[in-house]
């Protein structure tokens, strides 16, 4: 079966339709062409995934679209007004906060929900909001180093 959905992503408004089963991130990456948001495990376990639905950061692999009408989507594309990066994308540069890169865009998506959220009163707290995200090339204290850095 499919559905009709109607939603905003990154201020542009959509109207799909869709397979029932069609997750968020597959029709980012697949239906609208936005692949900057990552497909690791696709099981919820790593998330490169990670996106903002109605503010609130969710693993976009484990989020079906036919639950998102009326929702306003944010992925790392949305991010930057025109030439002027978000200061947690210019801290990640900052902060040389990443290797291979392939992580990246859903650690940038946790952390602005982290800022958003108010979860960053010390290294500690910033770890365990970020502890969703996995960085197999370890560049873990320069990522908290760059949520703080965009937090202060
Ligand atoms: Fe969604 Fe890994 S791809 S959590």
């Amino acid at each position: 079966p499919t559905s009709a959905v109607s939603l905003t992503v990154n201020g542009r408004r959509h109207t799909v339709t869709v397979d029932n089963r069609t997750s968020l991130l597959d029709l980012l990456r697949e239906h609208l062409g936005l692949t900057g948001s990552k497909k690791g495990c696709n099981a919820g376990a790593c998330g490169a995934c990670s996106v903002l639905v109605d503010g609130r950061r969710v693993n976009s692999c484990l989020t079906l679209t036919v639950r998102l009408d009326g929702a306003e989507v944010t992925t790392i594309e949305g991010l930057a007004r025109g030439d002027e990066l978000h200061p947690l994308q210019q801290a990640f540069i900052d902060q040389d906060a990443f290797q291979c890169g392939y992580c990246t865009p859903g650690q940038i998506m946790s952390g602005v929900a982290c800022i958003q959220e108010g979860h960053t009163g010390s290294s500690e707290e910033i770890r365990e909001w970020m502890s969703g995200n996995i960085c197999r090339c370890g560049c873990y204290v320069k990522i908290v180093r760059a949520v703080e850095q965009a937090s202060g």
